[in-house]
């Protein structure tokens, strides 16, 4: 029987083997590593905050994932099989480490904050804005 993720010390035991896996992973490693070049000592406490924030409802993340995401699909293409490759990696550490009710629901936010973003990166920007 696992732990269910119940503070800021889990979220960052789960993140940090997270972006270890990431690093390691031949679909999205480069991503981290060589396109976007992250500083890990910055990227980590970014990362705490903004799980901590959808999780335990902390407003400690202050930032726009989205326009991060977009900028970063100027430079290398985030397609179904970026986001799918995140989302298992995602699943598989949450279901090594945990299990219960938040367990299931960091899940559940990142399934769904995952297919936004996807389905945000496809949708065509308007170029002016309509009043
Ligand atoms: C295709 C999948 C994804 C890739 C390749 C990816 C890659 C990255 C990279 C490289 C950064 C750092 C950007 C920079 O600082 O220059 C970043 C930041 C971030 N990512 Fe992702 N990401 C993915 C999906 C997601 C998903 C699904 C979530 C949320 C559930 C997420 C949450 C975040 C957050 C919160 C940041 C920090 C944004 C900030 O600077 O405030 N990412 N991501």
């Amino acid at each position: 029987m696992k732990n269910d993720i119940i503070n800021r010390t889990d979220i960052i035991f789960l993140v940090d083997t997270f972006y270890k896996n990431v690093a390691l992973n031949q679909t999205i490693g480069p991503i981290f590593t060589e396109v976007a070049k992250i500083d890990w000592a910055h990227h980590l406490p970014k990362m705490y905050d903004f799980w901590e924030s959808i999780l335990f409802g902390k407003a400690t993340y202050k930032g726009n994932p989205m326009l991060v995401h977009f900028a970063l699909n100027d430079k290398t293409s985030l397609q179904t099989a970026e986001f799918e490759t995140w989302k298992t990696i995602f699943f598989n550490n949450v279901d090594d480490l945990f299990e219960g009710e938040n367990a299931d629901m960091i899940k559940q936010k990142a399934q769904s904050i995952a297919d936004l973003m996807h389905f945000k990166i496809n949708s065509p920007q308007p170029k002016i804005k309509i009043v």
